[in-house]
């Protein structure tokens, strides 16, 4: 189930797959994916001919990955974000989609950033998306608000609608109502949030700084009718 949400929230973002192909042509292999969920990039990467090692903590995420990186150069790890080991060194490091917010704040932040800066090639280069500003709404009963993603499988329709953004002290909570109808009928209805901390492109870059890691510029990938617009902070040694 986790990989049907994944994929439906997710899998239908290609806005910044030309950024991430450009960087990887520019850099070389190999890549570290961060966060790298089933694959949208990792497999992307892999496919234009790069080495990727692709990190999730989510093991049902990452196993769908594997099954979908059969013949390509990808490995998989199970692992934290904010504490792994690799016996490799990358020539660049991604972090897609903002999962750089999701790591639980400063401290969080810090920690992962320790461990990309180690796992950083001399001239490698960590290049992070992040939304500094997200529109606030809320969906009021009788509204249509934001088209939901939908996809139907086995004969099971599964339908995600953004029903709110909210602003929350240091953080943007995402709310999203999750419906699930099978083949007879029967709807199940959750409801889904996401906590995305508030980060700024100069608050990273100063994060950035405490472990040797300074600007190497950045670039903006666009928002859409359905995805928010990005920064990506780039940084090296
Ligand atoms: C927004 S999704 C992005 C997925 C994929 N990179 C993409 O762009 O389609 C965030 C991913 O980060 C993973 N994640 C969140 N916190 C993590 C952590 N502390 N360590 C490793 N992965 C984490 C989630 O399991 C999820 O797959």
């Amino acid at each position: 189930m986790n990989v049907i949400w994944h994929d439906l929230e997710c899998g239908g973002y290609v806005e910044d797959l030309p950024l991430w192909r450009e960087l990887a042509a520019e850099r070389g292999g190999p890549v570290l994916d961060i966060g790298a969920g089933t694959g949208r990039v990792a497999l992307d990467l892999a496919r234009a001919g790069h080495s990727v090692t692709a990190i999730d903590r989510d093991r049902q995420l990452l196993a769908e990955l594997e099954r979908r990186a059969v013949g390509l150069a990808i490995d998989a790890v199970l692992a934290d974000a904010r504490d792994f080991e690799l016996s490799r060194r990358y020539a660049l490091c991604v972090v897609p989609m903002q999962t750089i917010q999701l790591l639980g704040g400063r401290d969080g932040r810090l920690a992962f950033l320790r461990r990309a800066a180690a796992h950083l090639r001399p001239d490698g280069v960590l290049a992070i998306a992040i939304s500094e500003m997200l529109e606030l709404y809320e969906v009021l009963e009788g509204d249509l608000g934001p088209t939901p993603d939908i996809c139907e499988i086995d004969g099971i329709v599964y339908s995600s609608h953004p029903t709110a953004v909210r602003a929350a002290g240091d953080a943007f909570v995402i709310e999203r109502r999750r419906e699930v109808t099978s083949a007879r009928g029967e709807r199940d209805v959750s409801r889904d949030e996401i906590r995305l901390d508030r980060l700024s492109l100069r608050q990273l870059q100063r994060e950035a700084t405490l472990v040797g890691l300074s600007s190497r510029g950045h670039a903006l990938v666009p928002a859409t009718e359905d995805y928010v617009g990005s920064t990506v902070v780039m940084l090296g040694a």
